[in-house]
């Protein structure tokens, strides 16, 4: 298959006009998928409603089918095609977080989504995006747009068109490509099916901004616990993961240091992933930064080009300096605990 690229300015008045925006309508409204910008990463989008555009969205992903896709939609009236009642705090969170990088999961109506889109769960996620591109999109298709991270399933995601483009160029109709993403890790996902709601997956709303909205907010126990099974389906598989194990130390730059040492006596080829604030104080053999330890919004927005960055190099082994879990930082060290799969090497 052919993947149409259009490049499209996010900034203009009337996009929705857009003869890119209007032709990537088409195609979904003919149960094609497309990839598309959002504020956090990029999406590969299909028509929600359809069996047939949700299984292009897995195939071409190589996901599992057990874990369902975000619905994403431009309007909140959107929602009563297809959603049974919101929950007064799902309505609180709606109000001050969209549109934003917050997936609400609540109660579906049957018959209305594809099956596949929701794993044959009775709840579905759904999130209205903040990217002008993304909502011009949606509201030209008029339908609800299911959409995973446009990555092949495993690997970091997409935050640029470019990293969309290795991945899935020929597996995908086109690619909307309206510059790099801002916030750079995934939404928030909290279940609103219960009356204290809990967060499934940490990201760009921070749990300190929940709370703030409404109060008291559980975390689901399976992210600090390996042995629960996580209620989130997507949260179970390992992640993110860059070619070369990384290994997370929380220690000095002088022990990560000595680490880097051992490992190139014996021959190998080393990264560090690390900070502006202590980049020039590495000596291996490949040193990125991701952003500045003391704004972690930079490190969200950079992490996975980052994590990309490191298979150019090809190097053979990656340690990386880990990050307070607050604010931003609880998705940050979520991503990278995931991208790693090995425990935290724990030196001081
Ligand atoms: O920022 C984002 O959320 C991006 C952009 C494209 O919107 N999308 C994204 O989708 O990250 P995906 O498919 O990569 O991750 C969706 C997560 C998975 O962990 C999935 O298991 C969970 O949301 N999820 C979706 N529906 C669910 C449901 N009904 N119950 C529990 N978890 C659900
Ligand atoms: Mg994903």
């Amino acid at each position: 298959m052919q993947t149409k690229m259009w490049k499209v300015d996010k900034n203009v008045d009337n996009l929705i006009t857009y003869p890119q925006i209007t032709e990537a309508a088409d195609l979904l409204r003919r149960n094609e998928v497309v990839a598309l910008p959002t504020e956090t990463v990029y999406g590969l989008g299909g028509n929600a409603q359809s069996d047939e555009a949700v299984s292009k969205i897995f195939s071409a992903k190589g996901r599992p089918a057990d874990n369902p896709l975000i619905i994403h939609i431009a309007h909140e009236q959107q929602l009563e095609d297809f959603i049974k009642d919101i929950p007064a705090k799902a309505k609180t969170l709606m109000e001050r977080f969209w549109p934003g990088p917050l997936t609400l999961i609540l109660e579906k109506k049957e018959g209305v989504l594809s099956e596949l889109a929701t794993a044959g769960l009775s709840t579905v996620g759904v999130r209205m995006p903040d990217h002008p591109v993304a909502l011009a999109l949606i509201e030209a298709s008029g339908l609800p747009i299911a959409a995973p991270s446009a990555n092949m399933s495993g690997r970091p995601s997409p935050t640029t068109a470019e990293h969309v483009r290795s991945d899935l160029d020929g597996r995908v109709s086109g690619i909307l490509d309206g510059g790099p993403t801002g916030v750079g890790v995934e939404s928030t996902v909290v279940d609103c099916t219960e009356e204290f709601p809990v967060i499934l997956r940490p990201g760009g709303i921070t749990e300190e901004q929940l709370q703030e909205a409404i109060g008291q907010i559980r975390t689901d126990p399976a992210l600090s616990d390996p042995r629960k099974a996580p209620k989130a389906p997507g949260m179970k598989y390992r992640h993110y993961a860059p070619n070369a194990p990384l290994f997370l130390v929380d220690g000095s730059v002088e022990q990560i240091q000595s680490l880097i040492g051992e490992k190139q006596a014996e021959g190998k080829k080393v990264g560090v992933l690390t900070t502006e604030e202590n980049e020039a104080r590495y000596q291996a053999d490949v040193v990125i930064s991701c952003g500045r330890r003391d704004a972690l919004a930079t490190v969200a927005e950079a992490l996975y080009d980052t994590l990309r960055a490191f298979n150019e190099s090809s190097v053979d082994i990656i340690f990386g300096e880990v990050f307070p879990e607050s604010g931003v930082g609880t998705a940050i060290m979520n991503r990278l605990s995931k991208a790693s799969g090995s425990p935290i090497i724990m030196m001081k």
